[in-house]
């Protein structure tokens, strides 16, 4: 089966993102043929700054090559290293109905938040299907948050098919369901917007920090605590099996446990958990040339599928007139 996701470049990785997505797309490489790509296309619908835009491009790369994805086995690219996504872009948004766009709860939610609503932040929806429907991929695991933007991206393949025939494959979501949003130190939701994350790639300081932030309720310490009802506990079974879940709720349910201990047994388990990862880190920070070459590499294989499909599309929608 071919996987395709695309990647915000917006710099400090957390684990909510690492649990929600990253972990499953590079579980996903091992048995299907995966295409990862960062989106700085995309990202400039909302950045305007070159440093920040073009440093956040390739800090992505590193976290995602440092995490685990593996150049041998899957495509990984920066998006704008294929620009036929555009040409699609633009043919696609000739079957796109204004008002699927209109319809775009994270549009919506941009231009409440008092993003100004350029045409690019309004278009995104389309850019995206081109994105996927690009690299005809099978299933597209994305967050809840990304589902409305990838059915429509199945109603403008299905527009054009029934319009010039089938030439898209129609993709489907892939929402993993038990950690689809995971909790926040605060108790919300853990996003960037919050605040209230723990960052992967951060100075071990201040994942201390952060775990020892956690909220936790006033049960006196000799008083059974629910775990059920705890964000501490919430964010520490990300990190345990089924065994050591279980023993870490009877720890709960019996008197005598202090949040303080358990806070940081849990800041150990983090560092020790990515403790990999921040080696490799710190080895394509210094080797940013090496990156360069697997990004280089990436967008070689993706833009030959892109090519195709290309072809295909300008065939079908006569483009191509010297066949005439
Ligand atoms: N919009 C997605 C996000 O914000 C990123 C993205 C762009 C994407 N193109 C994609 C995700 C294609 C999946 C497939 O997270």
């Amino acid at each position: 089966m071919r996987v395709l996701s695309g990647i915000q470049p917006s710099g400090s990785l957390h684990i909510a993102n690492y649990f929600s997505m990253m972990k499953r797309m590079i579980e996903f490489q091992e048995e299907n043929e995966l295409i990862c790509f960062i989106v700085n296309y995309h990202a400039l619908t909302t950045v305007f700054n070159k440093e920040e835009l073009s440093k956040n491009t390739i800090s992505a790369a590193i976290d995602f090559l440092s995490l685990g994805i593996d150049p041998e086995k899957s495509i990984f690219f920066v998006q704008s290293d294929v620009p036929e996504v555009l040409e699609l872009t633009w043919i696609l948004s000739n079957v796109t109905p204004v008002g699927l766009l209109q319809r775009a709860h994270s549009y919506k939610d941009k231009i409440a938040r008092g993003i100004p609503a350029n045409h690019g932040l309004f278009s995104y929806p389309v850019l995206m299907a081109a994105d996927i429907l690009i690299y005809k991929p099978d299933i597209v695991p994305v967050g809840k948050d990304q589902k409305q933007h990838v059915e429509i991206s199945r109603d403008i393949a299905i527009k054009f098919n029934n319009i010039y025939g089938d030439v898209f494959k129609i993709p489907e979501a892939d929402i993993e369901k038990e950690v689809a949003s995971v909790t926040g130190i605060d108790g919300q939701k853990m996003s960037k917007s919050y605040n209230n994350t723990i960052k992967i790639f951060a100075p071990i300081e201040e994942i201390q920090k952060s775990c020892m932030s956690i909220v936790t309720d006033s049960t006196p310490i000799d008083k059974p605590k629910d775990p059920d009802k705890s964000v501490l506990f919430e964010i520490y079974s990300l990190f345990l099996d089924s065994n050591e879940k279980k023993e870490l709720r009877d720890r709960f349910l019996n008197p005598g446990l202090r949040y303080g201990d358990i806070k940081k047994e849990l800041y150990k388990r983090i560092v020790k958990y990515f403790a990999p990862f921040r080696e490799k880190r710190v080895y394509y920070e210094n080797h940013k040339d090496d990156v360069c070459d697997i990004l280089s590499e990436g967008a070689k294989k993706a833009q030959s599928e892109a090519r195709k499909t290309l072809e295909e599309i300008k065939d079908v929608i006569g483009l191509n007139y010297r066949k005439a």
